[in-house]
């Protein structure tokens, strides 16, 4: 079947794999526009789970007036299932969305591949290309990575890159589907590690976490010069912790194993949160502490979390 505005092959169910923060958003993204939606965990009632947590996360976005839905009817259009077979089997599309791991991600698309060979394949990495999925599919004119954005009302925005095998077809396709979701969609041509933003978003990263490992700025310092430099209310630690500090060291991972500078190394800093299970705003602590950290204060950035409390003290 075709699609009557664009003329590409329509794209009617979809199935996701993978139902933490970034699957159960996409999943609600795609019900959002229509389709009939399979989430499928590893981890048992993780999907029924994601439904609870979408809920509780679009309510006050809905209360905004930040997305027009009927969040009832939405959520019924998501289908969680027992197993990937059931999720992937008669889907138009295959969306990933596990752990930044390459291992793990090969082993999830040589299953999905042999359970559906017609499918669209796109994995939703933060960092890897999907050239590194190709071998394990049966059609790798079919695989890309779709790349999308946790608080997707806000990072309205999809990156669309293909696998070096990619037909045109499937990147129109691709780039279409992510249009009818509402998203601004980019193509990006060739191959680039990290696609277009997270590849800058790496640069910043990675040189805020040597400033603290090297001692010359705490986060929240960082955080408040970005912000007061940027013009924004958030910076580049607020954003991580937001992200969770366990995705960020993945992805630093896959950084770090291609790397040629002898200077790459996982920071110090966001290895002792990790271990030390502070994996931000889902655990209740990262960088900051949450549910009020200090950033969402009237005062900040111009004042510290501190300077409030010592206020506070004295008045
Ligand atoms: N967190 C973000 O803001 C963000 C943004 C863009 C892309 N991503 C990427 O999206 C992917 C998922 O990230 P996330 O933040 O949702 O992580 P998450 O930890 O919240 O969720 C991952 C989910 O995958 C499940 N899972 C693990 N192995 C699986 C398997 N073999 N089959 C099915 N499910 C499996 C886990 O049980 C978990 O529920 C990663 O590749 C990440 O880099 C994340």
């Amino acid at each position: 079947m075709m699609d009557s505005q664009t003329g590409a092959p329509s794209v009617a169910i979809v199935a996701v794999v993978g139902a933490g923060l970034l699957g159960s958003q996409i999943a609600a993204m795609t019900a959002a526009s229509g389709r009939d939606v399979r989430l499928f965990d590893v981890a048992p009632g993780a999907s029924e789970g994601a439904l609870n947590r979408l809920r509780t996360m679009l309510t006050p976005v809905i209360a905004a007036g930040d997305l027009d839905w009927d969040l009832d009817a939405v959520l019924g259009r998501i289908r969680p299932v027992e197993t990937l077979a059931e999720a992937v089997k008669s889907a138009d599309l295959v969306i990933e969305a596990v752990r930044e791991h390459l291992p793990t991600k090969r082993e999830v698309f040589a299953e999905i591949s042999r359970l559906n060979q017609t499918a669209y394949l796109a994995t939703n990495s933060s960092s890897l290309p999907s050239s590194l999925l190709a071998d394990v599919v049966a059609d790798p004119g079919k695989l890309v990575n779709l790349h999308f954005f946790s608080e997707f009302w806000v990072r309205s925005m999809v990156e669309v890159m293909g696998c070096g095998e990619t037909t045109p077809e499937t990147l129109e396709t691709m780039a279409a589907f992510g249009r009818s979701l509402g998203l601004v969609s980019i193509v990006v041509r060739g191959e680039s590690k990290g696609f277009v933003i997270n590849r800058i978003w790496r640069a910043v990263k990675r040189e805020s976490l040597r400033v603290v490992d090297e001692g010359h700025a705490d986060p929240e310092e960082v955080d408040r010069l970005w912000a007061l430099f940027f013009g924004t209310k958030i910076g580049p630690f607020g954003i991580m912790d937001s992200i969770g500090l366990d995705v960020i060291a993945d992805i630093e991972d896959s950084y770090i194993a291609v790397a040629t500078d002898p200077a790459e190394h996982r920071s110090r800093v966001l290895h002792d949160h990790v271990t030390n299970g502070q994996l931000g705003q889902k655990s209740g602590t990262g960088f900051y502490a949450y549910p009020n950290p200090a950033f969402t204060r009237a005062s900040w950035p111009r004042q510290s979390a501190s300077d409030d409390d010592e206020q506070g003290q004295a008045d």
